[in-house]
């Protein structure tokens, strides 16, 4: 099994350092199609952590999550919603980009099962250190991440959830910390609906959930 358990440092005790192993990472065959890997960033003492799936090709040149169209798209539904712009951090389910080449473009390749359970001990590392109160998951991958294969975001979304069990270790949260997750659509399944609209507010619906339980 593919994982990348042996490259994350148990003894980081920020983000920064966790940041900093992450290059190193060949927990998976992802890291080497592509330029590099893209770590979470924000906020260390972040209340709320977006999680999405994976960097996409403008991410994967500069090394930073969402910063193309689907980031500036979740960055206005944020506003909208009135979450704390200030006290997030952003990352995603698997830290390298998965492409096909077709020509000179490089197209998305949605990762698999596999990838997923291989890059879960960094983002399992990022929870530890952040301690979120809230986890929003952007979409299938992400909550499939965290809240199980089995999850589906379609029935689901927009309901506050108790911190699962499985996606928690005895090192993860202290025992009196509680932590809520809660799924959404991804900002680029936004981008593709045909009614832009309805599924921008669907979004920003549920991210009002997300601000009100944040006390
Ligand atoms: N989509 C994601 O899921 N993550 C990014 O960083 C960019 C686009
Ligand atoms: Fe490591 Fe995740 Fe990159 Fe795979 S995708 S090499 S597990 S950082």
């Amino acid at each position: 099994m593919q994982t990348a358990v042996q490259f994350v440092p148990t003894d980081a005790t920020s983000i920064a350092e966790l940041r900093a192993a992450a290059p190193g990472c060949r927990g998976c065959e992802l890291w080497e199609p592509a330029t590099q890997v893209v770590f979470g960033r924000g906020d260390e003492h972040a209340r709320v952590i977006f999680v999405g799936e994976q960097p996409g090709d403008v991410e994967d040149q500069h090394g930073l999550p969402f910063i193309g169209p689907a980031g500036h798209l979740l960055r206005r539904a944020v506003d909208d919603a009135g979450l704390p712009v200030a006290n997030l951090y952003i990352t995603n389910s698997v830290k390298h980009f998965r492409f096909e080449r077709r020509g000179a473009r490089r197209i998305h390749k949605t990762p698999e099962q596999e990838h997923i359970t291989a890059c879960h001990p960094w983002l399992m590392g990022e929870f530890a250190l952040l301690r979120p109160e809230l986890v929003v998951l952007l979409g299938a991958t992400a909550a499939k991440a965290v809240l199980g294969p089995s999850f589906r975001v379609t029935r689901s979304r927009g309901q506050l959830m108790p911190w699962p069990a499985s996606a928690q270790r005895p090192q993860d949260f202290p025992s009196d910390h509680e932590a809520t997750a809660m799924a959404t659509i991804h900002p680029s399944a936004v981008l593709r609906a045909d009614d832009r609209e309805a599924a921008y507010n669907g979004l920003v619906a549920d991210l009002r959930v997300a601000a009100a339980a944040l006390t």
